[in-house]
């Protein structure tokens, strides 16, 4: 899956691309992230991005014409790739709500690219003009969609064919489809630390007694923090 961020700021990626997961996606070919710098399609001297708003207000907003004209080059020069469903996202608090549903749709494309705005947003005949998807991840204001970009590829490149090891799957993750229960607590060595032991069952070898025990508690988890999970969706399978 390939994905193409446009930002101001592609170092705040550099790190996050060089870690764990993704990297080793990269590596195995399974994801390519190419980073664009809106800067590069400025053609005034003194690469100006952003103007202050009509009508007056704070902030700074980010101009129609290299932010356009970055889209643009960066879509149609990868047309040639080959990629056969594609969408163009922006990432923005005012967008449809990042969840695991959205997440699996996304999970599905060839081709993501994702625009992430600074100061007080975009021209809004960025919007016009490109018609973006708009995404948010949440009902809080970030500085800026390079974080939001990130939560939308690592979300989604976990559901990706050979990105988790085969022990592993996003599959029967919390929040994934027909999945409405949070996960069961989980413990590692040593058995007992500071007076606090592990769950006997999960040391008693009884793998029938460990599964039930887990489908329990990830009830009673649900229940207890997001019985918002348990009330929704109706049409999903309802197993309680
Ligand atoms: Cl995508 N961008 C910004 N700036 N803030 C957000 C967001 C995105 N999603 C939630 N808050």
């Amino acid at each position: 899956m390939r994905f193409d961020v446009l930002t101001l700021f592609p170092e705040i990626f550099s790190g996050y691309l060089r870690e764990s997961i993704l990297a080793k996606s990269i590596e195995k070919k399974l994801v390519d992230v190419q980073l664009h710098n809106f800067r590069d399609w400025t053609k005034d001297k003194h690469h100006k991005i952003d103007d202050r708003p009509y009508g007056g207000g704070p902030g700074m907003i980010m101009m129609v014409e290299p932010v356009v004209n970055a889209v643009e080059s960066v879509w149609d020069s990868t047309e040639q790739l080959g990629f056969d469903k594609r969408q163009l996202i922006l990432l923005s608090p005012t967008g449809e709500r990042l969840d695991q549903k959205l997440v699996e749709e996304l999970a599905t494309c060839d081709q993501l690219a994702l625009m992430c705005g600074r100061y007080e947003g975009f021209d809004n005949r960025v919007n016009e003009i490109l018609q973006p998807r708009e995404v948010s991840i949440g009902d809080y204001i970030l500085n800026g969609g390079e974080t939001a970009a990130m939560v939308l590829i690592d979300s989604v490149i976990r559901l990706l064919p050979g990105v988790l090891g085969d022990e592993q799957s996003g599959i029967d993750d919390s929040f994934s489809s027909g999945n409405r229960w949070l996960e069961h607590p989980q413990y590692t060595r040593p058995p007992e630390f500071r007076g606090h032991s592990v769950p006997e069952i999960l040391t008693s070898g009884n793998h029938q007694a460990i599964a039930a025990w887990r489908t329990q508690k990830s009830a009673e988890i649900t229940k207890q923090r997001r019985k918002d999970l348990l009330d929704r969706d109706s049409d999903q399978t309802n197993d309680d």
